[in-house]
């Protein structure tokens, strides 16, 4: 059968790729619906997640969300914990619960999970609306896993749950979370949606650590407060398609091919292609600079200015992006919002342009 969605036009699963040319693909509905992306790999257990979960003192985990129970059978036989789990897939063996409603309270159980992830926009787009948009309307959240995080910290006082790594910039309290473990190995065979550790526990008013792997690499009012944004001003415009300045604002999967300024003049990306939705290739106009050496010299202090703070926060202050280079490290994207930032730091610095 088939359930139609945005406004009659679209069976259940038909992923829009193409708005102008109306293309779709069918999507697996189930898988991503339920967000049903099992947690394989062991590299989320790390020894910054196993300290956190044997200082709670909890002997028993249990996971709302559990799939095949491969967290809980990491901590089983790494840590010697007690198993539970529920989850909505009577397939599943578990308990069955809508962990996205409510959790049933478990005293002395630490909650440890993956829950689904699922942006409300991506629902939309992919046509499974039928299927979760209940919860979205129902909660006021933007995404399954905020709903999922909400009722996993209303039942239980600790928590360990892997999440998107874009967490690390969204605006979701962070008041309970004690650690913030960025994963550049990837704990999937399934996906390479780049994700983070969380620990939270009863305690409110934290400042959570900040790991890649097992470094502590910044507390987070650090990034927040080198974040802290820039008002807009006609000095910079983003996306702007005969701009004088190129922006790549992705990490290529090659090692050199880094989030970088450059004079639009060399930048090879065609102009043709900006579009006011562009996010990681763009030309930026900045009319005050009216000459090719102090185009030049904007550049290199941008540039300068955006290592100094990849460099500071171990690249914790950009976007994780999907895969990882071929090193192995994982991809960044510079939102708008720091490149803002960026640049008029950089114009700052420059003091007065230079004449050609
Ligand atoms: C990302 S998988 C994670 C499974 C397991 N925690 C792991 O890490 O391997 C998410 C699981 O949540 C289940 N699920 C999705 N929506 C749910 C809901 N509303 N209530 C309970 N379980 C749900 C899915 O069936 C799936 O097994």
């Amino acid at each position: 059968m088939n359930v139609y969605v945005d406004g009659g036009h679209r069976p259940l699963g038909q992923m829009l790729t193409n708005t102008r040319l109306k293309r779709t693909t069918q999507i697996d509905v189930i898988k991503t619906g339920l967000g049903a992306y099992h947690t394989t790999g062991s590299c989320w257990l790390n020894s910054i997640v196993s300290e956190f979960i044997v200082s709670t003192n909890l002997r028993a985990a249990l996971d709302p969300f559990a799939g095949k129970g491969d967290m809980l059978n990491l901590v089983g036989s790494e840590l010697s914990m007690q198993k539970s789990g529920y989850d909505i897939d009577e397939g599943a063996g578990w308990g069955v619960n809508d962990s996205l409603v409510s959790i049933p309270r478990s005293s002395g159980s630490i909650c440890i999970t993956n829950p689904p992830f699922l942006a409300k926009y991506s629902a939309r787009r992919k046509s499974i609306w039928p299927m979760v948009g209940g919860y979205y309307e129902r909660y006021g959240r933007n995404d399954l896993y905020e709903i999922a995080l909400d009722r996993c910290l209303d039942s239980f006082g600790h928590v360990v749950a892997i999440l998107p790594e874009t967490f690390l910039h969204s605006a979701y309290s962070k008041d309970r979370c004690e650690r913030i473990v960025v994963l550049e190995e990837n704990p999937f065979n399934d996906t390479t949606f780049p994700v983070c550790v969380t620990c939270w526990s009863p305690a409110t008013g934290q400042d959570p650590d900040i790991y890649v792997g097992e470094d502590k690499v910044a507390q987070y009012s650090d990034i927040v407060r080198l974040r802290r944004s820039v008002g807009r001003s006609g000095r910079v415009v983003f996306n702007h398609p005969k701009g004088n300045i190129g922006l790549r604002a992705v990490d290529g999967t090659k090692e050199g091919d880094r989030v970088g300024f450059f004079p639009g003049n060399v930048f090879d990306y065609p102009r043709s292609r900006i579009k006011t939705s562009s996010r990681l290739m763009t030309y930026i106009m900045v009319g005050e600079l009216n000459n090719e050496k102090a185009i030049q010299e904007f550049c290199d202090a941008s540039n300068e200015i955006l290592e100094k703070y990849r460099d500071e926060t171990s690249d914790t202050i950009l976007s994780g992006f999907k895969g990882n280079n071929r090193l192995g490290k994982r991809r960044r994207r510079l939102d708008y919002g720091l490149a803002r930032k960026v640049v008029t730091e950089a114009l700052e610095a420059m003091g007065s342009i230079p004449a050609s």
